[in-house]
């Protein structure tokens, strides 16, 4: 059985319901999954000022220490001006240890983003790319194999990417 950690960061709760989405898909192949938040790095006010609702009560917040505990990750990004968040980026700088000590060397990871028009959808999940080259992670992307007539389907708005599944 393989432990997949999911790491989300999620405002207005997309990227939160594609993780449980996600996790319910994990289930059913029969290994274990966990859903955790990067700490938040906005002040009360401003979270207040943007009607922020609180965060999920039932999703803890992860230390960088905590991966090792994790075979595979897969991370929830949300598009901010086609990029990651200061947010998750805050996460991935507290992850040096692992760096250094090799703690995510050849763990598998994949991306997923939500956005609200589809534009800097395949550039915030490259943007993660760095952070999981410079730990020597495996990505994962989605791919065309499995799901080309998905993918190729322009009947209906479904925003997904060959870089990682997208809520848009
Ligand atoms: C500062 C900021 C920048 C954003 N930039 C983009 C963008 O470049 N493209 C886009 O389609 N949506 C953009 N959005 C919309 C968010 O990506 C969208 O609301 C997000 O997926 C919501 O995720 P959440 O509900 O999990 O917080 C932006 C939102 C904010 C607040």
């Amino acid at each position: 059985m393989v432990k997949i950690a999911i790491i989300t960061y999620s405002v207005y709760g997309h990227i939160t319901l594609l993780a449980r989405e996600i996790a319910k898909g994990i289930e059913s192949t029969g290994n274990e999954v966990s859903i955790f938040r990067v700490a938040e790095t906005l002040p009360q006010d401003v979270l207040d000022q943007i009607h922020a609702p609180p965060p999920p009560k039932d999703i803890p917040v992860i230390s960088a220490d905590e991966m090792k505990n994790y075979d595979a990750f897969i991370i929830g990004i949300p598009t901010r001006f086609g990029n990651a968040p200061a947010q998750i980026t805050n996460f991935f700088d507290s992850t040096g240890g692992l760096w250094q000590s090799g703690g995510l060397y050849h763990k598998p990871v994949g991306l997923f983003t939500s956005t609200s028009s589809g534009g800097g959808k395949e550039t915030t999940l490259r943007s993660a790319l760095s952070w999981v080259t410079h730990q020597g992670m495996l990505y994962v992307p989605l791919g065309y194999a499995k799901v080309f007539g998905e993918l190729a389907d322009i009947s209906a708005n479904q925003g997904a990417s060959p870089w990682g599944s997208v809520l848009s």
